[in-house]
């Protein structure tokens, strides 16, 4: 991955196995969120590819890179919600812009996706109202509208008070679990990491290339140095 001449990270192969969660971890600035953008046909990577089954996103012409596109749901590292609509019409967005449904099924659907993420009585606020674990919870209720296979969450839990994250986590855990989710998710926050993570990928930011690959527990007993550093910061229980 590369801005112009800048290298970000090198030497990157992983798979994302359907049903998992896969977080992602690292150093401020080592390339995560660029990762991210690089996974959602975003930003094509200066060398390699970037395979979903066997389609190469950034071999695929624009309507087919489209289209597989909306099979990912996803929220930014900074992504709020537009403050000019209530959070309803957040939800309906995407389905506005991609499907042909009518008003009332939009509606409906966003409404569900809502009760889904703990916000069933916001539908008809506005954003600003929301306090700020609201507000990631409906930016996902957003990725969630067109039902991707995968989520991609960028720092869902930054900012949030001990007891949203947890929430937060249990919402992640249901959306794999009993809806079949594939979810990508970057994040700093042990506790999250243990929770819901069934692997860690792990970005170095000295040597510019992933560091380890594996499930937490076993990364925190016997991964590299630096990754079991990251991974005992907190006790854990
Ligand atoms: N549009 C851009 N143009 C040039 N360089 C960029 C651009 N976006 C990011 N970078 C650089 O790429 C590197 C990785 O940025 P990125 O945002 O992916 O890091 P990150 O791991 O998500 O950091 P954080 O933990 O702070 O969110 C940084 O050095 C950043 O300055
Ligand atoms: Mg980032």
């Amino acid at each position: 991955m590369a801005f112009g001449d800048k290298m970000i990270q090198q030497d990157l192969s992983f798979d994302i196995r359907a049903g998992e969660v896969l977080a992602i971890a690292g150093g401020s600035g080592c390339g995560k969120s660029t990762l991210l953008r690089h996974l959602i046909g975003l930003q094509a990577p200066a060398k390699g590819r970037v395979l979903y089954g066997d389609r190469d996103l950034y071999a695929s012409d624009a309507a087919t890179l489209a289209a597989l596109r909306r099979e990912f749901g996803v929220t930014f590292q900074a992504g709020a919600l537009w403050s000019s609509m209530t959070v309803g019409e957040n939800v309906m967005l995407p389905m506005q812009l991609f499907t042909d449904m009518d008003g009332a099924a939009r509606e409906q659907e966003a409404r569900f996706k809502l009760a889904l993420v703990g916000l069933g009585d916001s539908f008809d606020a506005e954003p600003s109202a929301l306090s700020g674990g609201m507000t990631k919870r409906a930016a996902i209720a957003r990725a969630l509208a067109l039902d991707p296979a995968l989520l991609f969450l960028d720092e869902p839990s930054a900012g949030l008070d001990p007891l949203s994250s947890a929430h937060l986590d249990e919402l992640i855990l249901h959306l794999c679990r009993d809806l079949g989710t594939t979810v990508v998710m970057v994040s700093h926050e042990l506790d999250s990491i243990f929770a819901v993570a069934d692997r860690l990928l792990f970005l170095d930011t000295a040597t510019r290339t992933m560091t380890a690959l594996g499930p937490p527990r076993e990364l925190q007993a016997s991964g590299p140095e630096h990754v079991r550093d990251f991974l005992q910061r907190a006790p854990r229980t």
